[in-house]
């Protein structure tokens, strides 16, 4: 069974680099892999705190991006163009703080929300999977037609029908493990590309 190392190379690398997180890691080898981030573009990030991935993001966009980050943690010290919301992603006004606050359509939407864990697996489960069910709704109203979604996954559960929801909604869809994932996790992400027009 995989042992957890609370301070593996991971963690030391994000340290060495002064990032807040490994998470950071994590979007990082997805962006470069899919190439999914072009200069200039719009992002919403859910579950952004402490700002790992708002890290990569802004630098991936540069200054004229937009970057926004939800989560319901304060993430201090956004590093610009990124902007960050504190609020439930679950919640329709904080929906709409988010989708005014990106200022059009949006290229991508991130999502890294996990909900805090209670130690029982079907509570947790069914708590992950209603936030993944937030964030594509919240894709569905803020991406454009082609843009695209990363999405934190958990391998279990309704898994089949999870990716088979995001197929109905874009193009393409991949799943894929990031090697700054802990050894032994379930965590998968969600690459889809594509989305679909909405009266597609
Ligand atoms: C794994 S952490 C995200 C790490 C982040 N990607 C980074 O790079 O630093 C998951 C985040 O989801 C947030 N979260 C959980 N439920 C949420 C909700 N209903 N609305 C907004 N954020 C939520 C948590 O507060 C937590 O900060």
């Amino acid at each position: 069974m995989a042992t957890y190392q609370p301070h593996d190379r991971y963690y030391r690398k994000a340290r060495a680099r002064g990032l807040v997180s490994r998470a950071a890691f994590k979007i990082e080898e997805i962006i470069k892999r899919s190439k999914l981030v072009r200069r200039d573009a719009r992002i919403a990030d859910l579950g952004c705190a402490p700002g790992g991935w708002l890290v990569i993001l802004a630098r991936a966009v540069g200054p004229a991006g937009r970057v926004v980050g939800v989560d319901l943690a304060r993430c201090p010290n956004p590093p610009p163009p990124a902007v960050t919301i504190v609020g439930d992603i679950t919640d329709a006004e904080t929906v709409e703080r988010a989708i005014a606050a990106v200022g059009g359509p949006a290229d991508l939407v991130t999502s890294d929300l996990a909900p805090k864990l209670s130690g029982i697996t079907a509570r947790d489960q069914a708590q992950s999977e209603h936030l993944l069910s937030a964030a594509r709704a919240f894709a569905g109203r803020a991406l454009k037609p082609g843009g695209a979604m990363v999405a934190k996954v958990f391998m279990g559960g309704d898994f089949k029908q999870i990716v088979a929801d995001f197929a109905h909604d874009f193009e393409q869809v991949e799943v894929t493990r990031t090697a700054a994932t802990r050894p032994g996790s379930s965590e998968l992400y969600i690459v889809a590309r594509g989305r679909k027009s909405k009266d597609t």
